[in-house]
């Protein structure tokens, strides 16, 4: 991978602020124009959300690049680049050095699509023409489910492990927002419970259902087989993070009821757990700029997109790694 300068903007005023300086490639010459080999990451709090610089995301990566940005990843759950001018080609083949790429609901559903790629979802208010979405367009109404605190794709047996957004146009901040994407730490929640608590939800498993999420809104119009496709999926309430072995909250809007309970008792205690886990000790807000690449571990964090001037174009486009097994084969 090309690694590029250490970028000038980046503030250094937090004292609290940690740097830790990697080299990606030992013994490797650098080409003509590369003024340094250095990952640069400057963390947002000790052990969530993290600034990294002084790497070209739209070039190959060697084994070691990836090593580190996993190590970061491992540590701090949430990993923020800026500067980078990715197409989707390049953002696919970036996310897939990490693992393989789902190909979302949206992809899945056929018909026209504004993006070429399947593996590339498409997080914009834009349809396929590149027009703004109406109000009360379908898609624009699904889409708003993702403004409820949540991790992606819980409703699937096998969930997902890293997600990815890269900003293309971001729109102006309005009375409204600017449509920042808030991260919450689910391992930091999880070690600030009681450890009461901790006992009576360490080995809950709670069913996951999209139809129970975006009927919380309103949204109950899916397209006629749809609900089929997604039949509810059982996850671990618990889990541990096999990267850093840290033990996590596995919480979502997605996330119905605990299996085994009575439904209300069940559903209070994932209200009760995710009003705990929101809290703004454990929150990092991102406020987008174009260029800004964001990844984030779904294992271990929830996030929700907060509102914007919908009159305006906002345009993220995302890619999302596999896992491989369901949480419940996972040890916690
Ligand atoms: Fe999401």
């Amino acid at each position: 991978m090309r690694h590029r300068g250490v970028r000038a903007g980046l503030r250094r005023r937090d004292p609290w602020r940690i740097i830790i300086a990697t080299t990606a490639a030992g013994g490797r010459n650098l080409h003509q124009g590369e003024t340094t080999m250095t990952i640069e990451f400057r963390a947002l709090s000790p052990s969530f959300a993290t600034e990294v610089d002084g790497i070209d995301l739209s070039q190959p990566m060697t084994a070691s690049d990836v090593k580190t940005l996993w190590n970061a990843i491992d540590r701090y759950a949430v990993l923020v680049f800026h500067d980078q001018r990715l197409s989707d080609i390049q953002l696919r083949d970036f996310a897939a050095a990490f693992g393989p790429l789902e190909i979302g609901r949206g992809a899945l559903q056929g018909g026209k699509r504004r993006l070429a790629l399947p593996q590339i979802g498409d997080i914009s208010n834009l349809d396929e023409e590149n027009r703004i979405r109406a109000r009360d367009d379908r898609r624009r109404l699904d889409s708003l489910g993702n403004r409820l605190w949540h991790t992606d794709a819980s409703y699937m047996p096998v969930p997902v492990v890293l997600g990815m957004l890269h900003a293309v146009a971001v729109p102006p901040a309005s009375v409204l927002g600017g449509g920042e994407t808030q991260f919450a730490d689910m391992r930091a929640a999880y070690d600030a419970l009681p450890e009461t608590m901790k006992a009576e939800i360490d080995g809950l498993v709670v069913e996951h259902d999209i139809f129970w999420s975006r009927g919380q809104i309103g949204f109950t119009e899916f397209p006629p087989g749809e609900r089929e496709k997604y039949p509810p999926s059982p996850q671990r309430l618990v889990r541990r993070h096999p990267g850093s072995q840290r033990k996590t909250l596995y919480l979502s809007a997605h996330a119905s009821h605990v299996v085994g309970w009575p439904v209300a008792e069940g559903r209070l205690l994932l209200w009760d757990l995710t009003a705990h886990a929101t809290q703004s000790q454990f929150i990092h807000s991102h406020r987008w700029q174009v260029g800004d690449l964001v990844i984030w571990d779904n294992r271990c964090t929830m996030h929700r997109g907060r509102p914007h001037d919908e009159s305006q174009a906002r345009d993220l486009r995302r890619a999302t790694t596999l896992d491989t097994a369901s949480t419940l084969e996972q040890a916690a």
